[in-house]
């Protein structure tokens, strides 16, 4: 089960987020990204975070622990704005904690011109979106972190935010989009440049995915959160139905796993194309100098981006 925590401070609301999660300090002394149940993108947000983020895990990304924040909204009792304080008082109870990656920096398409990326990392991240219909990893909002940004160690990818994934839980009557063989938009995909190696993501990871690790994933979603599903008796029946869709999903991995992705020589082609029409454009004077708009990315050292 995921660990429980009881909120003892409220830091700051953070606003750049659509579903303003709140960073808490709690009583095991840690500090925590808190999902509020009152937010607008409502329960099933919150079990969407936990079933594709224990799956990350369970398949070897790194994803921040989850916990289970007890909140009180009398702790954020000075937060002048209405509408977070309304957002509180919906959320008395437990709520969903991710641990706060202190320093961390979102993984803009700026920084990703300039963070290396190994392809089969790449690659079993798009597998995991691709598998659980994640529509919120694209350039614009990667959802993905770098992390650490100080010290010695070099950062590394964190996934954070999977509230907009397991589209299918919006439809279990059947409709359109609970095909679990729909193929997956990937077009926009924030590591669509890093060359993923889905096909080998695919081969590593799909064996992993078996009823029995579905089964525990489902067992950490609280009852509560899963309850009141219209078409369903029981919590469990609802656990269920994940397990089954997720399970026919990953067996039908050949009919949605995105291989369309340029290669690493067609990008390179495509730079080449690039720079060289750059360089016509240019007066003779202004031919030596580099191009730096372009990708320098390899070649410069990206941690000054992250200082
Ligand atoms: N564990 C964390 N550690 C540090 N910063 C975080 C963490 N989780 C989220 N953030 C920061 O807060 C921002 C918003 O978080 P997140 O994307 O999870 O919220 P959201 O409400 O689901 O947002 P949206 O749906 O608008 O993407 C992130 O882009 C990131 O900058
Ligand atoms: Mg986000």
């Amino acid at each position: 089960m995921l660990r429980e925590v009881t909120a003892t401070r409220y830091v700051e609301p953070l606003r750049s987020g659509g579903s303003v999660p709140g960073v808490v300090e709690a009583d095991d002394l840690g500090t925590y990204v808190v999902k509020f149940t009152g937010s607008a993108q409502g329960r099933k947000a919150l079990v969407a975070e936990v079933i594709v983020g224990e799956l990350a895990r369970a398949l070897g990304l790194r994803f921040p622990e989850l916990v289970l924040v007890h909140f009180d909204p009398a702790i954020a009792d000075d937060e002048p704005h209405q509408e977070v304080r309304g957002l509180h008082a919906a959320s008395a109870g437990v709520n969903l904690g991710m641990d706060y990656l202190p320093g961390a920096r979102d993984l803009t398409p700026e920084l990703a011109r300039v963070f290396p990326v190994d392809p089969l990392e790449a690659g079993r991240i798009v597998w995991l979106d691709a598998l659980t219909v994640n529509v919120d990893r694209t350039v614009h909002s990667s959802n993905l972190m770098l992390w650490p940004t100080l010290g010695v160690t070099p950062p590394s990818l964190w996934l954070i935010d999977h509230g907009a994934a397991l589209v299918f839980h919006h439809r279990w009557d059947g409709s359109d989009g609970s095909d679990p063989a729909k193929a997956y938009d990937f077009r926009h995909h924030a590591l669509g440049h890093h060359a993923p190696d889905v096909r080998a993501a695919d081969a590593e990871l799909a064996p992993r995915v078996t009823e029995d690790l579905l089964r525990r994933i489902l067992a950490e979603v609280p009852d509560a959160w899963l309850a009141d599903e219209p078409g369903f008796a029981t919590a469990d029946e609802v656990r269920a139905a994940y397990v089954a869709y997720l399970h026919a999903r990953v067996r039908s991995s050949a009919a949605w796993l995105p291989t369309d992705f340029p290669s690493r020589e067609e990008l390179a082609a495509e730079e080449a194309l690039r720079a060289a029409k750059n360089q016509q454009g240019r007066p003779a004077w202004l031919r030596q100098v580099p191009d730096l708009h372009g990708k320098p990315a390899a070649r410069q050292d990206w941690s000054v981006h992250l200082g």
